[in-house]
């Protein structure tokens, strides 16, 4: 099986992620091979901080590999807080800080329009193929569910009453900004699998 490294040192996306290749590829982590570095994101856009961490990978270790990078936009808010979205209400990255911060921006607005969008970088052989993933859905006006992470509790996609929060894995990951980026990506790599066989 084709080895890749994913670049992320979030345990809630490996396990989603595991999930979503179901066995198709191994996937190892940046403890896996043993990199404790802190990966600069000091890029602008959800494209640039993907491709600076993936490529930091590449350049150091020489391994095929790939990173995501999401982020939350709200239509009213200029979709803020996108590529800021860990650090919405400050350095802590505390995730219920952060929803409360959305939420206090929001109330009592009408328009509750946001989505999730992910990119990912994936580098073969120093070559970098990008991927997108996006779901449409509205911001409730309080939390509902204790799953999921981030601003799950809070988001709901269209076409459905409840939260992301509320959603067992398999029906998130199934409709996800990262779910339907990383099934852009196995596409990909199933598709080219035989050239990197060769190369392997
Ligand atoms: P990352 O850069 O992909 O780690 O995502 C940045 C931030 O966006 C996370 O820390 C979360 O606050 C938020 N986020 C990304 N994906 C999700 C998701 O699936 N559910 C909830 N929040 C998410």
């Amino acid at each position: 099986m084709h080895q890749l490294v994913f670049a992320t040192n979030n345990p809630h996306k490996l396990r989603e992620l595991e999930e979503i290749l179901k066995g198709e590829f191994t996937l190892l982590s940046l403890n896996d091979i043993s990199c404790t570095d802190d990966i600069p994101e000091t890029g602008d856009t959800l494209e640039a901080n993907a491709s600076q961490k993936s490529f930091y990978i590449w350049e150091r270790f020489g391994i095929d590999c790939f990173s995501d990078d999401s982020g939350l936009e709200v239509e009213i808010l200029n979709n803020e807080p996108g590529v800021h979205s860990a650090r919405y209400a400050g350095e802590s990255r505390n995730a219920d800080e952060n929803v409360s911060k959305l939420l206090f921006e929001l109330e009592g607005k009408k328009n509750r329009k946001a989505r999730f969008r992910c990119v990912i970088s994936l580098i073969i052989q120093g070559k970098e193929f990008l991927f997108e993933g996006r779901v449409d859905g509205e911001i409730l006006t309080e939390r509902k569910g204790e799953g999921g992470f981030g601003y799950d509790p809070v988001f709901s996609p269209v076409g459905f009453d409840q939260s992301f929060a509320q959603m067992d894995a398999d029906l998130k990951n199934g409709m996800s900004h990262r779910g339907r980026a990383v099934q852009k990506l196995v596409a990909f790599l199933t598709q080219t699998h035989n050239s990197l066989h060769d190369r392997s």
